[in-house]
């Protein structure tokens, strides 16, 4: 497996190459960001998988400085699993010209709503790296895991808004035994507190068992967050969503998407759960 440390090296390996695969992720991996990349080789035997911790979409008063750097264990997992490269460039080559100075891509409608109202411009810095890191790597196909939902529907609609030659395939949220996704953040949390958690991904069920009889969004959200807040967490938003846009749901929607965001001490959870409306038409 090569480590490409800089845009360089990572141009004059890709000139080598026909096909790749590429699965951006910002390292301390675990088993879900495995998962991704095991779905990229299953598509492909090429994969090149990107460890960048990405100041563009951190906010000031989030974790950049303390989020998790395990390059050395993320590198023998990846060369484990098969993975041809990693790319882990410096942000000074990310960002040349500075932070401040920096081109963005912005994709409306979509970036400032539930996790881009809580987290201003975290949307455009996802954006603006996948990006980037399209045009670096070049690859044919990106993985990215459905956990990071509204991510994932940012991602394809600034890929379809720039007619980026590059297939965007979401992968299956993994979890723990008890429910709760997987995540980097969960490293974060106290034993107690991650037992606690599991409750997120229950709300989320239940929502969705109501969802079979109830069309009644704002009280089940309303109902939710009650719920949220007895098992501990304090809600940020708790939303039922058309699946492909994330507008307010309606009625008629063929699918509809739940999100939930509560912190958890300090630490803020995301997850979602996809519910199909089986009286739409
Ligand atoms: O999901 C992540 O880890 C990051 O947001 C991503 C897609 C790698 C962009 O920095």
């Amino acid at each position: 497996m090569r480590v490409l440390k800089s845009l360089a090296e990572l141009r004059k390996w890709r000139q080598q190459q026909s096909e790749v695969a590429l699965v951006p992720t910002m390292g301390n991996l675990h088993d879900g960001h495995l998962h991704l990349v095991k779905t990229a080789l299953e598509r492909c035997d090429n994969v090149v998988v990107s460890i960048f911790v990405n100041p563009m979409q951190f906010g000031a008063n989030e974790d950049l400085d303390s989020y998790p750097r395990t390059l050395e264990a993320d590198c023998q997992a990846l060369d484990a699993l098969g993975v041809s490269a990693v790319f882990t460039p410096q942000v000074s080559d990310v960002y040349p010209r500075g932070l401040d100075k920096q081109t963005r891509i912005e994709v409306p409608g979509i970036s400032d709503i539930l996790c881009g109202a809580s987290r201003p411009g975290h949307f455009t810095g996802v954006a603006t790296i996948v990006c980037k890191l399209f045009n670096m790597v070049q690859p044919q196909l990106a993985v990215f895991g459905e956990k990071d939902y509204q991510q994932l529907q940012v991602i394809r609609l600034m890929t379809q808004d720039l007619s980026l030659p590059v297939e965007v395939l979401g992968a299956p949220t993994q979890r723990e035994t008890s429910g709760l996704a997987m995540s980097s953040r969960n490293g974060y949390l106290s034993p107690e507190q991650k037992q606690q958690a599991a409750a997120l991904y229950r709300t989320l069920q239940k929502t969705k068992v109501e969802l079979s009889v109830s069309t009644n969004f704002s009280e089940l959200e309303k109902a939710a967050e009650e719920d949220l807040s007895q098992a501990g967490f304090v809600p940020d938003y708790f939303s039922i969503r058309n699946a492909k846009d994330l507008q307010e749901a309606t009625a008629e929607d063929p699918e509809w998407v739940v999100l939930a965001a509560a912190f958890m001490g300090k630490t803020r959870l995301i997850d979602n759960l996809r519910v199909s409306n089986t009286s739409a038409r």
